[in-house]
């Protein structure tokens, strides 16, 4: 593991420029915002996000937030950047203050778990600013603590519980805020507060009125997993217990493969392979576009041949068996 203590004001710029050459070449940078630290990544690498997952240990994607350091950054991974948008931005960007807005197609399904829309933030911690500068690239970046953990507020709590993971620790310091950022959904007619967080609501009905927030126990997701958000395919999956291989005759089916499967497949119309060489990073990278792309193909039934449940496997099964099971 390698720390490197960084002025939070000042950052040397070879200090940001060697975190930035890790981002660039698929590493992970744990990094200071002025919220909590983030577990960095270079936001249009799949598998270089895909390690986010493995360092976190969690059992199931999340979609991630998307740093920025420039509102032109914004109009190549979002579709729609609207008038409500620009209010937001021009008076709390940069600062704690996360929206979602539509996606673009170079953002890849692993950062946003197959949803449609993405996650940004413009975080106003100097050194979380210079390293995207340098990277040249958006970061993806959850909160640098394991699943279950709460979220590390200085280098400490992140060398502590995941210091061997990563690449590079860039120690700028306490988190100024101490709180994650406030999110927002902005792809609906209102704006709708996802998460409390460092920027007050008031401060943000100030700008854009009345925001809806999400009351009743019904509308209220139980646990982050359970979001309204998570990408499901419409196409019944099926996942094939040990033996079972095949589909029905006249069925039109598809098959998702973690690794390339023995046997005669010519009884599928599309298959998917996750990894030709078994490796579960590659798999996790390549999950959501392949169920994508195997719903997209007007198949009665997607077969699914169960991934090993060890490291990223795990959330990959997680996906597998709630998309199964919303469906049969
Ligand atoms: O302050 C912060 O936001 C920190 C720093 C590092 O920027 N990051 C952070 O990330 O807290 P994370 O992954 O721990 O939390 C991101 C939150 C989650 O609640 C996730 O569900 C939500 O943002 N989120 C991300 N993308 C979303 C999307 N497309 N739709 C709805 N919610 C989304
Ligand atoms: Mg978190």
């Amino acid at each position: 593991m390698k720390v490197i203590k960084v002025d939070s004001k000042t950052p040397k710029i070879e200090d940001i420029r060697f975190a930035a050459d890790i981002v660039k070449d698929g590493g992970i940078v744990a990094f200071p915002t002025e919220t909590v630290y983030g577990l960095g990544a270079d936001a249009l690498d799949p598998v270089a996000v895909a390690r986010i997952f493995e360092i976190k240990k969690r059992p199931s994607f999340d979609p991630l937030i998307v740093h920025v350091d420039s509102i032109y950054t914004i109009d190549e991974i979002s579709s729609s950047f609207d008038e409500r948008a620009n209010i937001l931005a021009e008076a709390f960007w940069p600062g704690p203050l996360t929206m979602v807005l539509p996606k673009s197609d170079i953002v890849p399904d692993i950062v946003t778990s197959g949803l449609d829309t993405v996650a940004v933030r413009m975080p106003s911690h100097v050194v979380a600013m210079e390293l995207i500068r340098e990277t040249g690239r958006p970061i993806a970046a959850p909160s640098a603590n394991p699943f279950g953990y709460i979220s590390p507020t200085t280098a400490e709590h992140v060398i502590e519980q995941i210091g061997g993971e990563v690449d590079l620790i860039l120690d700028g310091g306490s988190c100024p805020v101490g709180v994650e950022s406030t999110v927002l959904d902005l792809t609906g007619d209102e704006v709708t507060l996802l998460r409390p967080g460092g920027l007050s609501l008031e401060e943000i009905e100030s700008m854009v009125g009345d925001v809806k927030i999400l009351n009743a126990e019904s509308e209220r997701p139980h646990s982050p997993g359970q979001l309204p958000s998570h990408y499901a395919p419409r196409t019944p999956v099926r996942i094939l217990e040990d033996g079972s291989f095949g589909p029905e005759p006249g069925q039109k089916a598809g098959l998702l493969a973690f690794t390339p499967p023995e046997g005669d497949l010519t009884a599928y119309l599309q298959v998917e392979i996750l990894s030709s060489t078994g490796d579960l990073r590659e798999g996790a990278a390549n999950l959501f576009s392949s169920l994508h792309r195997l719903d997209r193909a007007d198949l009665d039934v997607i077969y699914v041949m169960a991934v090993p449940e060890v490291g990223l496997g795990r959330a990959i099964m997680d996906r597998l068996y709630k998309a199964a099971g919303s469906k049969s």
